[in-house]
């Protein structure tokens, strides 16, 4: 079966979906590890209750970027992985490892890149004015949240929003999100060819809206 490695560094509903989805066969494909740079994420115990090997490095115990990276590599490959994805890991990955994965490694961003690149997006969304807001997957690159666009989930802006509302608003449209674009990824559908998307073969004009 196709292989997932998970990296997360808090809450973990993104992989809470993931899991649901493998548990029910709607994604035909197998959790192989989940890991985090914090020891104390929920997601550490979602993956332990459903039986998928959890590993948490600390940053603080490697004297560089480099250094905590290449570990935690070599324990995602000895899960050996066909595709990782960061589910609200919150810590830069260095050029060097990203690279080595390109097409192998996607990120699920809260906001429709390239708007809203970073952080603390809901807030930014609603100070910029922003009539429609959302979630974006894509391919990771040493570019910060700035990969090739797989898919998109819109949301409506409403009156009296405020980022609590509406990060809840755009996190429901992430769960299914996340599982249908994983779920053509392990189908071989979505691939990364020449730094642009292609789905069933045919380069995308635009990222996927589902
Ligand atoms: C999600 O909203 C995800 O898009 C975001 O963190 C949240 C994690 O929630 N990711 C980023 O901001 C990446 N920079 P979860 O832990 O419940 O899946």
């Amino acid at each position: 079966p196709y292989r997932i490695a998970v990296l997360a560094s808090g809450r973990g509903s993104n992989l809470q979906a993931l899991i649901d989805a493998a548990a029910s066969q709607a994604l035909p494909a197998t959790l192989v590890g989940v890991f985090s740079d914090r020891a104390d994420a929920l997601a550490l115990e979602r993956a332990r209750g459903a039986g998928i090997p959890a590993l948490a490095l600390d940053p603080g115990a490697f004297p560089s970027r480099a250094a905590f990276d290449l570990e935690l590599f070599a324990q995602i490959d000895a899960a050996a992985p066909d595709l990782v994805v960061c589910a609200g890991y919150m810590r830069l990955l260095g050029a060097a490892p990203v690279e080595a994965r390109a097409g192998r490694l996607v990120n699920i961003h809260p906001s429709l890149l390239p708007a809203f690149k970073g952080l603390r997006t809901h807030r930014r969304a609603l100070e910029a004015g922003a009539r429609e807001h959302g979630a974006s997957i894509h391919f990771v690159t040493a570019d910060l949240d700035g990969g090739p666009v797989v898919s998109q989930a819109r949301v409506p802006v409403l009156a009296g929003d405020d980022a609590a509302t509406l990060g809840t608003r755009v996190l429901a449209r992430e769960h299914p999100l996340l599982v249908e674009t994983v779920r053509l990824l392990a189908a071989g559908r979505v691939v990364l060819h020449e730094r642009r998307i292609h789905l069933d073969g045919r380069a995308l004009a635009a990222p996927l809206q589902l």
